[in-house]
């Protein structure tokens, strides 16, 4: 029987005992499911994953679906089968088939050598990054620069992606044309929104006076021919493989901007958290394997109880980002109908990702979670050592609002009056690093890529293609041509007209 089937009838079968009671059975509870992983605690005790379905799981994992798919990632194969690739985001670790990790070292030491050369002056004055990408492209520095710079930075950084000419207008603000340094990332380098916006760029350089605009780009790509063509110099172009996906590769030359701003050494230290967390994923027992459980929690919900979303909460201002940048990583990996063979998958695939910052958060959308009439697991993602100016005061209280949080979810509270009552048995994981520093960062969504790929894996499902985005982008470009639009339906053809396109 296929993996995916087996683990379905596991999940499909399984108690749902309240959570409370599974405590109650287990005074191990706590230490079975809570484990610490490269600087982090994860604590999978408050969810609904009892004895039966993990001893299960287990038996299941290490009958060898799910590792020899592990073996296939890590040693280079053709995983991603719709395009004809391997997945080597974790060779840019050192993970990976020898002449993969290899190429990828190469790579960043050329990176490196680019960032000692304008550390050296060889681009004049530079004050400024504009770092310009979408989607994988710029999910990645956005937040390892957010996340990481607040202290010091040794650059301003702006990150711009969309094409709405608003956001040029505000990436630009608090650059000045004359010392900043442009960064166009483009895994193909014909992605429309990053080429309109390079346009922009190099008129706005050149209208601030810049003399050689052309000599401020530096191109980020795994197509240096389409770089090169758009007038780029052959040493101003990083190059990264192909087999490196856009959503996985803040590891690769992607992160040049984090790199630069942050120094290498600390984007080093991000490599090695991952690797670390690379190791484990790979040699964990499935039992402590935090990748593999997360995954099984994951498909618990969505498969046994029918869960449409997840919601993953921030308890650090600092990674403010991280649902963002998760919600590109799992929903364009995960939000598939079809298995990898390409028969319907028949089943409910990833579930919707969504979340936000806590404390805000729970002044917004928490009320539905505790009370409302759909089941919706949360993730809380916190960082027991705070980095501010202020009072510790504030973060104990983020801190104790984070598990408090999880705690009601948990126990609800009852009441006779009806609206007052919390019927609680609402699942949630947390997440505690124990600093935020780059490795813990590298180690953090490295978990999050594996948990992806593990959930893909039980899945049946290729998490490295997204021809689900194609389409959108190619009527993008018919209803431009009014012959073309002319063929599309009465809705579209009366917008295009009411915006006087
Ligand atoms: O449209 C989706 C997508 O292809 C993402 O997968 C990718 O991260 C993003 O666009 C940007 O693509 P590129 O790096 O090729 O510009």
């Amino acid at each position: 029987m296929p993996l995916s089937e087996a683990l379905w009838s596991i999940l499909t079968e399984a108690e749902t005992t309240p959570i409370t009671e599974l405590f109650a059975q287990d005074p191990e509870r706590v230490s079975r499911l809570a484990s610490e992983v490269a600087g982090i605690r994860f604590d999978f005790s408050k969810t609904h994953l009892g004895r039966s379905v993990l001893d299960s799981a287990a038996r299941l994992f290490a009958e060898g679906g799910l590792a020899e798919a592990q073996d296939q990632l890590f040693t280079g194969q053709i995983i991603n089968r719709t395009e004809g690739r391997a997945a080597e985001h974790a060779a840019e670790r050192g993970s990976g088939a020898p002449e993969a990790v290899h190429l990828a070292a190469e790579r960043r030491h050329r990176m490196r050598s680019l960032i000692d050369a304008v550390e050296a002056g060889a681009f004049g004055d530079v004050t400024g990054i504009l770092h310009i990408g979408i989607g994988g492209s710029a999910l990645g520095p956005a937040l390892l620069v957010d996340a990481l710079g607040r202290r010091e930075q040794r650059y301003n950084v702006g990150v711009l992606s969309n094409i709405d000419g608003q956001a040029f207008d505000a990436a630009v603000q608090d650059l000045d044309p004359g010392t900043t340094l442009v960064v166009l990332a483009s895994k193909t380098f014909t992605t429309a929104e990053t080429l309109r916006n390079a346009q922009a760029a190099l008129a706005w350089l050149q209208e601030g006076g810049v003399e050689d605009p052309y000599g401020k780009l530096i191109a980020v790509t795994a197509s240096p021919g389409n770089a090169l063509e758009f007038g780029i110099d052959e040493t101003r172009i990083l190059p990264f493989s192909e087999s490196v996906g856009g959503r996985y590769s803040l590891w690769s030359a992607i992160g040049f901007p984090a790199a630069l701003a942050l120094g290498f050494a600390a984007f080093e230290e991000l490599l090695e958290g991952a690797a670390e967390m690379d190791r484990h994923f790979r040699h964990a027992e499935p039992a402590a394997n935090v990748p593999f459980l997360a995954a099984l929690s994951d498909l618990f919900y969505s498969q046994r109880l029918g869960c449409e979303t997840r919601a993953v909460f921030a308890y650090d201002e600092r990674l403010r980002l991280l649902p963002d940048y998760l919600q590109q990583l799992i929903m364009e990996s995960n939000g598939k109908s079809v298995t990898v063979d390409g028969q319907p998958l028949g089943r409910p695939s990833s579930a919707i990702v969504w979340g936000g910052v806590g404390t805000d958060a729970q002044h917004a959308v928490f009320q539905l979670l505790h009370q409302g009439t759909r089941l919706v697991p949360v993730e809380f993602v916190a960082v027991a050592e705070g980095d501010d100016d202020q009072d510790p005061a504030h973060h104990r209280e983020l801190l104790l609002n984070a598990f408090a949080q999880g705690a009601a979810l948990m126990s609800g509270r009852a009441s006779e009056d009806p609206a007052r009552h919390y019927p609680g048995d609402r699942p949630s994981m947390t997440l505690l690093l124990e600093q935020l520093d780059p490795r813990t960062l590298g180690a953090l969504l490295a978990f999050y890529e594996h948990r992806t790929f593990a959930e893909a894996v039980l899945l049946g499902i290729n998490p490295f293609d997204q021809f689900g985005v194609e389409l959108g982008k190619s009527i993008a470009h018919a209803i431009d041509d009014p012959d073309q639009l002319a063929g599309f339906d009465p809705s579209t053809r009366a917008l295009v007209e009411k915006a006087g396109l």
